[in-house]
């Protein structure tokens, strides 16, 4: 055999090899990025004059019915009956939709993709679009006209939304360019009134106005280093547990779940099961969970800011822009560390070292306790801390900082936590502060000549539960008051309250606006029972209750239209993942859970699916200002009448 026809022969063992699989839902690994990128590289899609680039490769999400099959058998032997990988690529200007075999080693599928919306900003196209400014000659000559420094100047890209054009040929991005000049707080010192739109697949600026001129914020007080004070580890409160770490399957304490990790949606949590220990048997509980889209509008309708409507999850990419998690800031001394991996424009696997954390958390908050002073003669107290397992990322798309917790616990409930921090996005002003005259800003003064815009977070998680099996139903329980009459014997009360359950038909009863109405909000497995006759479930215990403002007629709203509502539920559709549609870059609102909610599909005893969005409104203060104090929100899904009884009560 010549060296040519071994190395041949090598490749076509890598092409074809699947390394032995722990479970299905693993992410795509290192090898396998790189054996996509050969495989399309070497089909059609690979000449030289095709301009390929990846904007999305990921594991094809498998058949549910076949992860349960593989997981129920427990075999976890590696013999799961296929691995593919989904693929968006560009070429020759063209979005094609790909699925490759990773076992033959073949495109099984390539669907050109014609419709509105595109495929997400590869990080060179970003990088490339905010190069352009500074070789361009208009904005040397604005930027010399202000007086400033070129070689001082950071510009940065921002998607563009939807505004109803009827055509949306082009990628564009508009790159916004900011000061730093003694300052690393670049978004405290934007050069206001350019506008710079560049097409990132020719790579030119392709519309450049100089509006107006507004004094540029001082570089004083803008700084947001830490004052040099290293960060010190809390006391423990609570006993160590511990946990183990199988591939990507973890255990502690009465859970067991899966972690993964792809470019879009950053942690994804699967196959999460519960030890009932009553029962002696795990019970399963989320399938699958992540945030599916993030919607994050900005209140300024002024040409230079009116377009700020970001859909970061599918723009950006909140795995794209994870961080490598830093110990003691990010993670606390006892966390260990997951790496995560991507495929770059090229198709090469990236590695992001250490992408998300695990850690027990012993919080210091009481689990349960009562004191009984009934007992003659004796004060008794009892109790347990609070100890859980945090699994978090941080995801820092430009200006902002997102920290993503899933926090479970041995109650059997999951915390799920949003932190917000990282720095505002910020307008320069030539109002010095605050007064009379600045009615009709679109924001706070947090610095002298910088206004910080109002604006909003939604962050819309998919959650398909499968409480104990698959097919589940959603229960309203609403509170309704009663007058006390016709009670025997009378009574001298005038009213009471009562619940009405209520099992919801369709996706459109499902749809839920969380008023003043007190209402409990349930999701059951109506084939299962307690010993004492109760459907058993795990209610959803709902943060704050922001929902999007936009009229329904305003373009970012139309993209993101299921931001009207905090819930919807819709049946498990395999291919229906992300809530604000697949292509939701200059799309037009015509995918995604809005879409498909309206066919109204039944939703009982049905595999279900909850979408539940944690949403901020969020009227800055000037505490936010250079850096903000995390701001925290989220939701929690609890057990309830799942167990026969308080699961912290050891039997
Ligand atoms: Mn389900
Ligand atoms: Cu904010």
């Amino acid at each position: 055999m010549t060296l040519q026809l071994l190395v041949g022969a090598i490749v076509l063992l890598q092409c074809c090899f699947i390394p032995t699989l722990q479970h299905p839902l693993d992410p795509l690994t290192p090898s396998e990025f790189n054996q996509v990128r050969l495989i399309i590289q070497n089909s059609h899609l690979g000449t030289t004059l095709s301009n390929l680039t990846f904007h999305f490769v990921d594991l094809e999400e498998p058949e549910k019915s076949d992860v349960l099959n593989w997981l129920s058998s427990n075999k976890h032997n590696g013999s799961f009956p296929y691995r593919r990988a989904k693929v968006v690529v560009r070429a020759r200007g063209e979005t094609h939709e790909l699925i490759v075999d990773l076992a033959t080693g073949s495109i099984t599928s390539d669907h050109v993709y014609t419709s509105h919306g595109f495929p997400p900003f590869t990080y060179n196209e970003l990088l490339q679009a905010s190069r352009l400014p500074k070789k361009h000659p208009e904005f040397k000559d604005s930027i010399s006209k202000r007086r400033l420094n070129l070689s001082e100047i950071t510009c940065l890209p921002f998607t563009v939304g939807w505004f109803g054009e009827l055509v949306t040929k082009k990628r564009v991005v508009r790159v916004l360019c900011y000061y730093r000049g003694g300052t690393t707080n670049i978004f405290a010192r934007p050069i206001e009134g350019i506008s710079i739109l560049v097409d990132v697949e020719s790579v030119q600026v392709i519309e450049y106005t100089d509006r107006f001129k507004a004094p540029l914020p001082s570089a004083d007080g803008t700084d947001f280093r830490s004052s040099g004070k290293g960060p010190n580890s809390a006391p423990c409160n609570g006993t160590k547990i511990g946990f183990t770490i199988k591939g990507h399957e973890v255990k502690w304490a009465n859970w067991a779940f899966h972690i993964a990790f792809n470019a879009r949606a950053g942690l994804i949590i699967s196959t999460a099961s519960v030890f009932d220990a009553g029962r002696k048997k795990w019970r399963r509980m989320l399938y699958r969970g992540y945030v599916s889209e993030t919607f994050v509008p900005y209140m300024d309708p002024t040409s230079e800011w009116y377009f700020r409507t970001f859909m970061d999850i599918d723009e950006f990419g909140f795995g794209r822009s994870a961080d490598s998690l830093v110990p003691l800031i990010d993670c606390p001394g006892n966390a260990v560390y997951m790496d995560g991996y991507m495929a770059g424009a090229d198709g090469q696997a990236q590695q992001v070292a250490r992408a998300i954390c695990i850690f027990e958390r012993y919080s210091g908050d009481v689990a349960w306790r009562h004191t009984e002073i009934g007992v003659p003669g004796q004060v008794l107290t009892s109790g347990e801390t609070v100890v859980s397992l945090v699994v978090r990322m941080v995801a820092t798309v430009g200006n902002y900082d997102y920290i993503l917790d899933w926090e479970f616990k041995q109650s059997g409930s999951i915390k799920v936590g949003v932190s917000l921090t990282g720095v505002l996005e910020m307008k320069a002003t030539s109002y010095a502060h605050n007064g009379p005259e600045t009615e009709g800003v679109y924001g706070t003064f947090v610095a002298h000549n910088t206004i910080a815009t109002h604006h909003d977070h939604f962050l819309t998680y998919h959650l398909d539960l499968d409480i104990d099996g698959t097919n589940n139903s959603f229960v309203r329980s609403k509170l309704k008051t009663a007058r006390a009459v016709g009670i025997k014997p009378s009574t001298p009360r005038k009213s009471y309250w009562t619940v009405v359950r209520e099992t919801v038909e369709s996706e459109a009863k499902a749809r839920t606006r969380l008023g003043l109405e007190p209402v409990e909000l349930s999701i059951v497995n109506p084939n299962k029972m307690t010993k004492l006759g109760n459907q058993v479930g795990y209610r959803l215990i709902t943060g704050q209750r922001a929902t999007s403002l936009l009229s329904d007629d305003d373009y970012p709203q139309i993209r993101a239209a299921y931001t009207k509502y905090q819930l919807w539920v819709t049946p498990y559709d395999r291919l229906e993942r992300w809530a604000g549609g697949f292509y939701a870059d200059r799309s037009h609102g015509d995918d995604g859970l809005a879409v498909w909610s309206k066919r109204n599909r039944s939703i009982v005893n049905k595999d279900i699916v909850l979408w539940y969005t944690v949403g901020f409104h969020h009227i800055p203060i000037q505490e936010d200002f250079p850096v903000m104090p995390t701001l925290y929100s989220g939701f929690e899904l609890r057990p309830a009448n799942f167990f026969e009884r308080n699961p912290l009560i050891k039997q």
